[in-house]
């Protein structure tokens, strides 16, 4: 995951239609991963799905599957998903209890591995973590639902973390999600984001895949003015 050339797209399927998602995960075909929610109704207030829906997407699709786990125990139940067919799963630090043992068992599967951290959660929770993971996800809205307004003081986090992961010299790339469109992907690109999630600005577009490609424009835009 060390090519930060290019800004990655990963749709949420939280906010495709569920009688037809074969049809909406061929309409992102192009993507470079398929983001699944899975909300457990106690990490958040809301209940999505799990093991099942991440086998009949890796069934469906070869596009990489990004599992995004909201649920208080990860530890214990993150390995299903791997097993189902993941290739990257992201789980809470507000949640984890022990990320080294999480990490290593994961990616001793092949998987790849990611820390969350809420909107109220500093940057420096996940300092430590860095070393164990191939991606930081920023959560730009709290967790639970789809088409939340974005955090706007996303972009100062983003940028801390850019710093405290090139400092460590760590290829981990910052994936940030919620309420991402492309109002502000230009702007996150060129913060220090390397992965868009996006949910409602890509499903309930008239064309979900000129949306992808609309999001990567923009996206390329603010990485290629980084660090000016
Ligand atoms: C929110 C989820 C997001 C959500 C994003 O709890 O983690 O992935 O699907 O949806 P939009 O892009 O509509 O904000
Ligand atoms: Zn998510």
């Amino acid at each position: 995951m060390t090519d930060t050339q290019h800004i990655r797209i990963s749709p949420s399927i939280l906010a495709a239609d569920f009688l037809h998602l074969g049809r909406d995960l061929e309409a992102i075909h192009d993507a470079d991963y398929v983001h699944i929610d899975v909300m457990d109704g106690h990490f958040v207030p809301n209940l999505t799905y799990g093991t099942t829906i991440v086998e009949a997407a890796s069934r469906a699709t070869d596009v990489p599957l990004d599992v995004h786990m909201m649920v208080t125990n990860p530890d214990e139940t993150a390995l299903w998903y791997a097993e189902a067919g993941a290739d990257l799963i992201t789980v809470h630090i507000e949640a984890v209890r022990d990320l080294p043992a999480l990490a290593s068992e994961l990616r001793g599967r092949g998987v790849g591995v990611g820390v969350v951290l809420n909107p109220a959660t500093p940057v420096q929770a996940v300092a430590d973590s860095i070393d164990d993971v191939d991606v930081v996800l920023v959560m730009s809205v709290n967790p639970g639902f789809g088409g939340q307004g974005f955090i706007e003081s996303t972009y100062g986090k983003v940028r801390e973390l850019r710093r405290l992961i090139d400092e460590a010299g760590s290829p981990a790339i910052i994936e940030v999600d919620g309420g991402v469109g492309p109002a502000n992907a230009e702007a996150l690109a060129r913060a220090g984001a390397d992965m868009l999630v996006a949910g409602s600005a890509i499903f309930r577009a008239e064309d979900p895949a000129a949306m992808i490609a609309e999001l990567r424009a923009r996206a390329a835009v603010g990485l290629a003015a980084r660090g000016e």
